[in-house]
């Protein structure tokens, strides 16, 4: 069974270059650790490239083993550092990245991260040629060409604890409480929270809902004897629009003492779950092999629980879609 892809050990890549790249993500250890070691299984040699796209400018690789990678699959973050690169957006900043990758001898690249991660490895690859595979590692699960992201398991979870230490201070104030998390433009980690956390309404921009829409929710909860009731936000383009949607709330709906918590950063650390430490490990493997099997510009990812490799203009174009049967859910259950 071991063997079954040994022929992979002919390869004639030898060195591998791997980074993360983006905001963090609970998991991205996990698969820096996998792809280490499965290149390392097939006699290759792997090498950390850090602060992402910045790092890979500047030549700041390193030779990476077996034992470097030991005790980080239970760690957040990412020993090999992140950055968001505006330098990297550039023609020549991807110049100098490329010339930095041929000095190591590094023939390709493992590109742990989102979408703009991808959108800059698409580029390096139509620029150079150069051989580059993406895991999906962002909280926001936005990615086509795969269920889950990594990280966005860990960070669900850690919303979920704070949501139900909210609703403990809420019940015991009879207060409203707008908790906003995080996503970008996307309400995959507020639509699932809300659910799991029991909250009144999820505002997500994929399912327009306005104020007075809301009101209305929060209205008929009030005629039905309930005492306090939670709103998770998705953050939208900005940080910070749950306190104007709070504000006009209050305006026409007073039945509450009302408070706002934007939970931030808080939703990138922390240890990542059993799931997301699983689809790590999966992924980074599959992404050396997909490697060693010749595959170039795209994402590897799982769909309905099946291996399936992705354009990255695709990935990064189609996005993600929610799913409708969990808006329904969540407004049903919700009354
Ligand atoms: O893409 C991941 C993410 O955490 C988004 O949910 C959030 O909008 C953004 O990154 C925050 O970025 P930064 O850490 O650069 O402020």
């Amino acid at each position: 069974m071991l063997q079954k892809m040994d022929h992979l050990k002919e390869s004639k890549i030898q060195k591998i270059g791997v980074f993360t790249s983006g905001g963090d993500a609970p998991g991205m250890n996990a698969c820096v650790r996998a792809v280490v070691r499965t290149a390392i299984y097939y006699g290759k040699e792997p090498y950390g490239i850090y602060r992402g796209y910045e790092g890979m400018i500047e030549g700041d690789i390193n030779p990476l083993g077996v034992r470097s990678v030991s005790g980080i699959i239970n760690q957040g973050g990412t020993i090999l550092k992140s950055a968001r690169s505006s330098r990297f957006m550039t023609e020549e900043g991807r110049k100098e990245a490329f010339e930095q990758l041929q000095k190591h001898g590094i023939e390709a690249v493992v590109a742990i991260g989102g979408d703009g991660t991808f959108k800059g490895a698409h580029a390096l690859y139509e620029e150079y040629g150069i051989p580059i595979i993406g895991v999906p590692g962002t909280i926001d699960n936005d990615l086509a060409g795969c269920d889950y992201t990594l990280g966005y398991d860990t960070a669900t979870n850690t919303v979920l604890h704070s949501i139900d230490a909210i609703r403990d201070t809420a019940q015991s104030h009879n207060r409203l409480f707008f908790i906003e998390v995080m996503g970008r433009n996307s309400g995959f980690i507020a639509l699932r929270t809300a659910i799991a956390g029991g909250a009144e309404a999820a505002v997500i921009p994929e399912d327009e809902m306005t104020v007075e829409d809301l009101i209305g929710v929060l209205e008929s909860g009030s005629h039905s004897n309930k005492t306090s009731s939670l709103v998770i936000v998705a953050e939208g383009k900005e940080s910070g629009n749950s306190f104007e949607l709070a504000r006009k709330v209050r305006q026409s709906f007073s039945y509450y003492d009302t408070r706002v918590t934007v939970l931030g950063h808080v939703q990138r650390g922390g240890s990542p779950t059993c799931f997301d430490r699983i689809l790590a490990s999966r992924l980074g493997l599959l992404a050396v092999e997909a490697i060693l099997e010749g595959k170039k510009d795209v994402m590897v990812g799982m769909i309905h629980r099946h291996v399936a490799y992705t354009p990255f203009e695709e990935a990064v174009r189609s996005r993600n879609e929610i799913d409708p049967e969990l808006i329904r859910v969540s407004k049903i259950l919700s009354i």
